[in-house]
């Protein structure tokens, strides 16, 4: 049965923490994945990506993405990650929220996060109003913590391809 059901994981991450919750949710049900990625190059210093980060955030950009490699309109069931940005979702997710117009799907999300979830779920529900919420879960410093948090994700995305069945 959960064979039956198309599952794609799209995820946004600046340092791999959200590619970490990302890769384990879709290898725990064998799901597609489709990573947003930014045209232009990111820095590769920490302080730099910050403040590449930091204005994204405070001038409500758009950034350009590479183009997509799976196309979210085929799929029933899709998990949607972000790292947590000034309070809600990352702004590539931005781009995929104008770029991609989701209506009736399960929808799944997960954030991961320094301090507190914020308001990224509720963000990220007002921009996919249509579809259907199977469940939101966050994750704290993910990488930190791999083997618990891994465990954390291969069960919650269990329980909710269950749920969605
Ligand atoms: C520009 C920027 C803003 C952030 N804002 C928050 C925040 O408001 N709350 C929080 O808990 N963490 C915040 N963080 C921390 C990230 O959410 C956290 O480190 C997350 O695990 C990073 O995921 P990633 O490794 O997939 O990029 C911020 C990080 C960046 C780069």
């Amino acid at each position: 049965m959960a064979d039956q059901i198309k599952k794609l994981v799209v995820y946004y991450s600046l340092n791999g923490n959200t590619a970490f919750i990302a890769k384990t949710i879709a290898e725990a049900i064998q799901a597609d994945v489709l990573v947003l990625q930014s045209k232009k190059m990111m820095p590769s210093s920490t302080i730099l990506k910050l403040l590449w980060a930091g204005k994204q955030v405070f001038t409500k950009e758009k950034p350009e993405l590479l183009a997509f490699e799976k196309n979210p309109a085929e799929y029933d069931l899709i998990f949607l990650g972000t790292p947590v940005w000034a309070g809600s979702y990352a702004s590539a997710l931005r781009t995929f929220f104008a770029t991609v117009a989701l209506q009736h799907k399960n929808i799944a999300l997960f954030c991961c996060y320094g301090g507190s979830e914020g308001n990224a779920f509720q963000k990220m529900k007002e921009a996919l109003a249509g579809n259907t919420f199977s469940g939101d879960m966050g994750f704290r410093a993910p990488l930190k913590n791999a083997e618990a948090n891994a465990q954390k994700a291969r069960e919650w995305a269990k329980m909710i391809q269950e749920k969605v069945l």
